[in-house]
């Protein structure tokens, strides 16, 4: 089921208040992602866009998340907003883009970013900070003169929540929780105990 508008307001909301807070990376969330058999794994990713289909991100599929995300296509995400006491979490399924939409957000990464996305095997061992700086070198004389396409095992996944939670920092531990879900295809809002 697709986000409710209401929904993304609040995250927008949320969003724009962590970020006059100072929040110094708000774009940034912890997805973790599992392998369908009990084991869970999570790292840092940015958040690159959000509609009501839910919430991009970009990174390498040969990655470990990449591989994971393949075997158990259900994620899940939080954004700590410490500078305005506030947390948001997902959870629900992921999927690629299109390729017209990678392509797109990847035209507009700086050319240092485009070449490292070929130059790096993520979550791959590397034997020296040598060897991948001999890649970059190699890859920038590939490329020079010319665009540098986007590498095929590289591309954005949207995060499509099943439930969001916003969780507002109160008194006393006596915090705010909001849980949405979706009932009889209708999402709703139910507070939680903290
Ligand atoms: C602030 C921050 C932002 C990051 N953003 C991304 C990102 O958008 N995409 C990505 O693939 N890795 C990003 N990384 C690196 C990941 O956290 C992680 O190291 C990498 O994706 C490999 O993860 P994996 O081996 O679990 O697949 C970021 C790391 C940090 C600290």
């Amino acid at each position: 089921m697709t986000l409710s508008g209401e929904i993304i307001r609040e995250f927008n909301k949320a969003y724009k208040k962590a970020r006059v807070s100072g929040e110094p990376e708000p774009t940034a969330m912890i997805l973790a992602t599992s392998d369908g058999k009990g084991l869970v794994t999570s790292r840092t990713v940015l958040l690159k866009a959000l509609d009501e289909d839910g919430f991009v991100f970009f990174t390498n599929t040969q990655s470990l998340k990449g591989r994971q995300m393949r075997e158990c296509p259900r994620a899940s995400a939080t954004f700590l907003w410490k500078a305005s006491g506030c947390q948001v979490q997902l959870v629900g399924t992921v999927q690629q883009v299109s390729d017209e939409a990678a392509d797109a957000y990847f035209s507009t990464r700086d050319r240092g970013s485009q070449i490292g996305a070929w130059a790096s095997h993520q979550s791959q061992p590397l034997d020296s900070r040598e060897t991948l700086l001999q890649r970059v070198k190699e890859l920038e004389q590939r490329y020079e003169g010319v665009e540098v396409p986007r590498p095929p095992h590289w591309t954005g996944f949207v995060l499509s929540p099943e439930t969001v939670e916003f969780w507002t920092q109160r008194e006393f531990r006596l915090h705010d929780r909001f849980l949405w879900s979706q009932q009889d295809g209708q999402w709703t809002r139910q507070r939680l105990n903290p």
